[in-house]
């Protein structure tokens, strides 16, 4: 076999990179199982770092992908036709104001890289999903990064204020990932009509089915011209590992984003699954109640335990210890992944992932031992 570990030696890539790309980092995803497995010699782990939904795949999402698996020779509809519709249908909107992505993530990049370019600036929270800041830098605009008021929540009167005539896009998750909090529709709209008209804001839901009751409509409740609302298939619908998004917006703006997409890219199990999974609400939203139920349970724990970081309202919760890096070797070495959030800005913070009951029990026991172990 040739060896081509030493062809690129003597080629400094990051001289011939953009300007841009050379200066960005990485985005660091949740660990996965096998890395863990091979870096520790275990055999089993427990992962709580990515808030995926620990209770599986819909059944029916199973059956639809089953039945697809043989037209897999073909290009998918590049339209989405049959899951655009669904989703119309699903938030009575019209199918032109939506865009699908593989993974909610391209789509707030395409609508990033449309909206923003060198010169814009790109407001959104300090600690809010860090892509929208990559995708910014990705796309040459200037960051704007706005603290927030106490260390966790979004600070709309702020971001509002850094809002000026170079401001393109303003990003707000709610509830944020990975600080868990959450603004309600009125502050969201109040928020809004401080904007200028033509400034984009994107608004990314991905963990709106976990308090869909106390939201209600977003997408018929909130009114700015440039609004556009995310959601994703990853979460409460169990779909992480096929990569589902989609947005809804004016029919003028999807239509440029639209520009930026590629042909084919959503494939075409994530099209069948998702379109059995958006039919199965019923699955949808017991696992939801579940995985409520179970955060309830894990943020209990780490208050009796004095290390709860914060009240987070989506499928995570925030554990705040000063040794929060030796524990997270504690806990990897003992085969349970959590995600720390030194790269937020918080050293002394761990998200977990609400996991399966038998998953949560075993990461509060590991937790347990090394508490006795750093008070001994
Ligand atoms: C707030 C938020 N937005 C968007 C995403 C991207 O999700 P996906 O690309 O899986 O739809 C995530 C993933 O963790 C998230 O936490």
């Amino acid at each position: 076999m040739t060896d081509c570990s030493n062809l690129s030696d003597k080629i400094d890539w990051q001289a011939q990179a953009v300007v841009q790309s050379a200066r960005l980092h990485p985005y660091i995803p949740g660990k996965p199982i096998e890395q863990l497995l091979r870096e520790k010699g275990i055999s089993t782990a427990v992962k709580l770092a990515s808030n995926e939904n620990p209770y599986g795949v819909p059944p029916k999402a199973v059956a639809a992908m089953q039945k697809a698996a043989t037209q897999a020779h073909r290009y998918p509809d590049g339209n989405c036709s049959k899951l655009r519709k669904a989703l119309a249908t699903f938030h009575q909107v019209n199918e032109n104001t939506l865009v699908l992505g593989n993974g909610s993530n391209e789509v707030l990049e395409l609508i990033i890289r449309t909206f923003a370019g060198a010169g814009d600036d790109v407001v959104f929270s300090q600690r809010g999903f860090i892509v929208y800041a990559l995708a910014a830098q990705a796309a040459g605009a200037n960051p704007v990064a706005v603290a927030e008021a106490d260390g966790l929540t979004h600070d709309l009167q702020a971001m509002a204020a850094a809002v000026n005539e170079c401001t393109k896009l303003v990003c707000i998750a709610n509830p944020n990932n990975p600080t868990g909090t959450m603004h309600d529709t009125a502050s969201l709209q109040a928020f809004l009509d401080q904007l200028p008209r033509q400034v984009i804001v994107l608004l990314d839901e991905a963990y709106y089915e976990f308090v869909s009751d106390i939201l209600g409509d977003t997408v018929h409740v909130l009114q700015h011209p440039g609004l556009i609302i995310s959601r994703t298939f990853s979460k409460a619908y169990g779909l992480a590992g096929l990569r589902l998004g989609y947005a809804v917006m004016a029919p003028e703006i999807a239509s440029l984003v639209n520009r930026f997409r590629e042909p084919f890219n959503v494939n075409l199990l994530a099209q069948e699954a998702a379109l059995a999974a958006l039919d199965d609400q019923s699955w949808v939203m017991q696992h939801v109640q579940l995985m409520n139920e179970q955060r309830a349970v894990l943020e209990k724990a780490l208050q009796q335990r004095g290390v709860l970081g914060g009240v987070s309202c989506g499928n995570f919760v925030l554990l705040k210890h000063e040794a929060a890096k030796e524990l997270t070797e504690w806990l990897e070495s003992r085969g349970v992944i959590p995600r720390p959030l030194a790269p937020y800005g918080m050293p002394d913070v761990l998200r977990i992932s609400v996991g399966l009951d038998s998953e949560n029990e075993v990461f509060l026991k590991t937790l347990d031992a090394f508490l006795v172990a750093v008070a001994a």
